[in-house]
């Protein structure tokens, strides 16, 4: 097979195309895979021919002999805050000392802004190195400037080389390494462009490598677009620590920060940020934002009790029971998996006793949260129901717990703590599974335990 050599530095090494579906390996890019017939999949690759060349990044790699894992004497990493308890809380407790941490979101969400802050911060107590691929140097300094930061100590770098970035960090010596981002970084090992696959998974190789050798933070921005299309920094959740992506769209004023995956803390940990014209805010009580307390109680609205996290969280679920002249109705969920909902519509027409076969029903999530867990069950029933009939629940009323198949509501974890951030927001009633019923009455809330999908419906 014709392979094409380069020389640089490093020493000599050779790219390929590899298929990334079957394997197979082509000495010319093309669009489609010859071997397995893919389209799209040639990536390229650089492949080392001597062991005198430097070694490629394979992972982590620590001394190779076998013992017992008791005998691995653990000492507990340090970490530094941020200055964003929102922000050390996603990450854990705190940025970890030689960790890599990415941070992905749509563009213009506010991923450089968080960066800049968190910097600045981090810059009075650690050595920070910030180096800009999209931004000029300019451009950097005007917001700190403008978002009126301590930021004197923030050492600026605008490269996009990513062995000159290695070089100059070495030099520098920060405790924070700082690459906004991800997808301007290139190596000259390979010929791809910046963003590439290819590139995207080769540079930050290096850059991890780093910072595992080194014992420097880094964080990496990585920009996702809605259809993936961009080479997005998906390719990476392996090969860092923590994952942070941002949710919700740039339109709300709010910013949801989700760890999707976090070697040094829990994952689904949500942070809250409020965007204003000084930055981001930190909002340390999100039960009172996503929550909209109308005047009067309105049909269709439920409050519910998740827990992202580690943290219960007041968020309402609303809903929207019309008439359809469709077919095939419509079963549209926003911030909801859209398949739970026809299940439970489906529960609720076996065990309940009420179709919405001729209904179109929306149910959306309010300000832009997204519910992953099965607990928000109850509550999507409940609003659909309330918007059906149109009969308003009282304004007092929480809920959470799951629907099984058989029409049963079964408990969720950590009901106890959920109840009392309910009880704490001030409200008088909650429906709750059977199981999760406190075994001592709260002071102030009627807890209405039900075992059955009927009990919860005869509530209303
Ligand atoms: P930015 O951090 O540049 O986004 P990203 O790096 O994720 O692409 O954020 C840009 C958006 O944030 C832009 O739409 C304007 C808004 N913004 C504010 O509302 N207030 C501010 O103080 C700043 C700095 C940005
Ligand atoms: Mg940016």
């Amino acid at each position: 097979m014709a392979v094409k050599s380069t020389a640089s530095k490093g020493g000599r090494h050779k790219t390929v195309f590899s298929c990334s579906e079957c394997g197979s390996q082509a000495a010319k890019w093309a669009g489609q895979c010859g071997d397995c017939g893919a389209w799209n999949t040639l990536i390229e690759d650089i492949i080392t021919t001597s062991s005198k060349t430097a070694p490629r990044y394979s992972g982590y790699a620590g001394e190779s002999a076998v013992c017992n894992i008791t005998d691995v004497s653990v000492v507990a990493r340090a970490r530094v805050s941020t200055g964003f308890s929102e922000l050390d809380r996603v990450l854990g407790d705190g940025l970890v000392n030689g960790s890599a941490v990415l941070i992905g979101g749509d563009p213009g969400i506010g991923k450089s802004t968080l960066l800049i802050q968190a910097i600045a911060s981090l810059s009075q107590r650690v050595g920070t190195l910030y180096v800009t691929g999209e931004e000029s140097l300019q451009q950097v300094s005007m917001r700190a400037h403008r978002l009126g930061l301590a930021s004197d100590k923030v050492r600026l770098l605008a490269e996009t080389q990513v062995q000159r970035i290695l070089a100059l960090a070495d030099k520098e010596k920060p405790g924070v390494l700082v690459i906004d981002s991800i997808q301007t970084v290139y190596t000259d090992q390979l010929n791809s462009a910046p963003g590439s696959v290819s590139q995207v998974r080769e540079s930050a190789a290096h850059l991890v490598q780093y910072a595992k050798q080194s014992g420097t933070s880094i964080f990496l921005v990585g920009h996702v677009t809605k259809e993936g299309a961009l080479a997005g920094p998906r390719v990476l959740e392996h090969m860092v620590d923590t994952v942070l992506y941002f949710e919700g769209d740039a339109s709300s004023r709010y910013r949801v920060i989700r760890a999707v995956k976090n070697r040094f803390g829990a994952v689904n940990e949500v942070g809250v940020f409020d965007m204003s014209e000084k930055g981001l805010r930190e909002v340390s009580n999100p039960s009172a934002i996503f929550v909209s307390r109308h005047q009067e109680p309105v049909s269709g609205s439920v409050i519910m009790v998740t827990r992202e996290g580690t943290r219960p969280m007041l968020v309402e679920v609303q809903a929207l029971v019309t008439e359809s002249h469709l077919p095939n109705p419509r079963r549209v969920t926003v911030g909801l998996d859209q398949n739970r909902l026809a299940m439970l519509l489906a529960v609720l027409q076996r065990h309940g006793g009420i179709a919405m076969y001729d209904q179109d029903v929306f149910v959306n999530v309010v300000g832009g949260v997204r519910l992953s867990e099965t607990a928000a069950d109850l509550a999507v029933i409940l609003s659909a129901l309330s918007s059906m009939r149109d009969k308003a629940l009282p304004n007092d009323l929480a809920v959470f717990g799951e629907i099984g198949l058989a029409g049963e509501i079964r408990p969720v974890q950590n009901g106890q703590e959920r109840i009392k951030e309910a009880a704490q927001y001030g409200y008088k009633r909650v429906i709750v599974p059977l199981a999760n019923k406190p075994a001592r009455p709260i002071k102030g809330l009627e807890v209405i335990a039900v075992q059955q999908l009927v009990e919860a419906i005869e509530q209303l």
